[in-house]
């Protein structure tokens, strides 16, 4: 942590009193009874860095300017320990502030170990921090939202607790790049005020001037919820390329008309047939469509879901996009996305679609309720949803988590991070349709020095002792196979401690497999509830237990060909694997001490051919 330059941290109690301060600047603490504490700033510093216990209880802690705006945010102020610094920025222009602190009692740790800072260093030193893949630069994210692209920037805003590595007082964190790869980070756009937290919702922009507030002005649709209000949509614009939001005066601009306690995550888009927008919102188990001419007065038209997929779960963070059937223009589908939690086949939340036609009004699904898609076969892939205004591309950012450990993963001060942005594609295979789900192109310019490993045929164990020299653990993997008559394809990646990930094709029982139960770091998961649900997969449906621990192996139905080609991407905290250009995808987390640098291919039943074989070291 970097304080200010000059200075200097003085100490003093006195009857109840502390004193902090500064070269100009100083604080001094007011007890008023046993739960409440004033923090006088004068001649405030940029922030006041707030020291954090995670296992502490949430303290209220509030910038009080006398403003009814003044909204307290839930703060793991230390009580006995310091687990990590958070900034809590200070007006620019006051003379003096106070911020208002409860719960935290006179003899906590917190009191001694605050600090007046102008600046705030996040350190990178966490070891699973990722190279290339997005993560905040300090506190908690959990799933992207409200993603748009404008002016030649991709915006990418998110779940984000600034406060702490826990969830808890959502904002939307706001991140920008011109290449879905170089992430910068900036302040949050829109913050927890006293109507509620922000929760998931989508942007657009206003070609039209249609809501009136500017030409081409992004738009916010988000959820503002509290235990007062309940779940209501609310809109927000920003006249300064998404940097900053104000608040539609009049929001909410809809509520559930049956009181649904779940009601979130307003997904808006433009349906050009019917020369309209579209509202999709997750109303506990289904999705509820509405349409809007001016963006302000939704009206409800129909509703999807109920009784479709996997059964039964919380329906959360829609979004619905049309794409040509296996490249063909004239041929187009719409892919309705649906996020469940719980629901995963592997336990927890995931991401399962539906395809068919949307005439305006309804969403006419092709498939039986009981058929379930799924667009990722991992454990850690979540509220995926894509940018708009992108013309012909459909990307979207999967959070690359599960609800049942997010909050547990061992990183700090950062805790979240999002999976590559996918391009999704429609290919039909036996007669139904699926989404494929490929990492974008611009990953390629990442490749900073590729290794070549010559064709070699897999009769027992084939070693590979070193995969790069100096290997950081953020790398790709590409690999052209050709199955011959094995049964079990498969290769482990491990390190020098034996942590390994292994993964395999068992081809009598068409799967795909990836297993991290010896992976590293895997006993944070446990003691999670234990649920039991009936999953439908793509051909058949059976009734499994939930596996609710980190520590499993998740799988994938395959078909049985002769040539397969797997890119797989491991990026210090993570492993992607997709098979033949993103047909089946699957994202999962692992917590390996140090990389994984070494490999061993094994088959059983036959022999198999590694035909190409490339190593490419990814870096920014
Ligand atoms: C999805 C979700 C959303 C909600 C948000 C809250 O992971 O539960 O439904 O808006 O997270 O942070």
């Amino acid at each position: 942590m970097k304080l200010c330059k000059g200075a200097v941290l003085a100490l003093a109690v006195s009857y109840g009193l502390i004193y902090c301060h500064t070269n100009k600047s100083k604080f001094m603490l007011e007890q008023k009874g046993d739960s409440l504490t004033l923090i006088h700033i004068t001649n405030p510093t940029n922030y006041i860095l707030l020291p954090i216990e995670e296992a502490a209880e949430e303290s209220r802690v509030r910038l009080d300017i006398g403003d009814a705006a003044d909204t307290d945010m839930d703060i793991r102020l230390a009580q006995t320990k310091v687990d990590y610094w958070v900034p809590f920025v200070l007006p620019a222009d006051a003379k003096t502030v106070t911020v208002r602190v409860q719960k935290s009692l006179g003899d906590a740790l917190c009191w001694k170990e605050m600090k007046l800072s102008d600046t705030f260093d996040p350190s990178h030193t966490d070891k699973f921090r990722p190279v290339y893949h997005h993560a905040p630069l300090y506190g908690w994210m959990n799933n992207a939202n409200g993603l748009v692209y404008e002016d030649e920037e991709y915006h990418l805003y998110y779940q984000y607790n600034p406060y702490g590595s826990k969830w808890g007082n959502m904002h939307w964190g706001h991140s920008i790049s011109k290449d879905l790869m170089h992430w910068e980070h900036l302040a949050p756009a829109i913050v927890r005020d006293t109507l509620g937290h922000i929760f998931a919702g989508s942007s657009i922009v206003d070609q039209e001037n249609v809501a009136g507030y500017g030409t081409g002005t992004i738009l916010a649709f988000y959820t503002s919820a509290s235990d007062k209000n309940g779940q209501i949509q609310c809109l927000a614009y920003s006249n300064d390329n998404g940097r900053t939001f104000t608040k539609y005066d009049k929001n909410p601009i809809l509520r559930s008309s049956d009181r649904r306690k779940d009601f979130r995550d307003p997904k808006v888009f433009w349906y050009a047939p019917g020369n309209k927008w579209i509202m999709i919102v997750a109303a506990d188990k289904e999705m509820r469509f509405y349409d809007s001419e001016d963006l302000k007065d939704w009206n409800y038209m129909s509703s999807f879901g109920e009784g479709y997929g996997v059964q039964p779960c919380q329906f959360e963070c829609p979004d619905m996009v049309e794409l040509p059937v296996d490249g063909d223009t004239e041929h187009k589908k719409w892919a309705l996305i649906v996020n469940v939690n719980p629901g995963c086949y592997f336990g927890g939340s995931a991401t399962q679609y539906f395809i068919g036609d949307f005439d305006g009004t309804r969403f006419i699904c092709d498939s039986k309720p009981d058929v379930t898609k799924w667009l990722d076969w991992g454990k850690d892939h979540y509220a995926t949803v894509s940018f708009s205004n992108m013309g012909r591309r459909v990307i979207v950012v999967p959070w690359m988590s599960n609800w049942q450990y997010c909050n547990n993963v061992p990183t700090k001060p950062f805790r979240g991070v999002n999976a590559l942005p996918r391009e999704l594609g429609l290919y039909t295979q036996s007669g139904d349709i699926y989404l494929s789900a490929a990492p974008v192109a611009e990953v390629k310019n990442l490749r900073k020095e590729t290794k070549e490993i010559p064709a070699f045929t897999v009769a027992n164990d084939y070693h590979i002792e070193s995969l790069l020299p100096d290997n950081e653990g953020a790398y790709e993997l590409s690999l052209d196979i050709t199955a011959e008559k094995a049964e079990i394809i498969g290769f482990s990646l491990f390190n020098d401690k034996g942590e390994k990930v292994d993964i395999y094709f068992n081809l009598p029982e068409r799967k795909l497999v990836m297993d991290r139960t010896k992976s590293g770091i895997v006993d944070f998961g446990k003691n999670s509830v234990t649920h039991e649900i009936e999953v439908h997969d793509r051909r058949k449906t059976t009734s499994i237990n939930y596996i609710d621990d980190f520590a499993l192996a998740t799988w994938a139905p395959v078909r049985k060909e002769n040539k397969y080609r797997l890119d797989i991407f491991v990026d210090k905290c993570s492993v992607e694997i997709f098979l033949n250009e993103g047909k089946i995808a699957m994202s999962n987390l692992v917590f390996p001490t140090e990389p994984y640098n070494r490999m061993c291919f094994y088959s059983k039943g036959g022999t198999f051919k590694v035909d190409t074989f490339k190593v490419h070291r990814l870096s920014l």
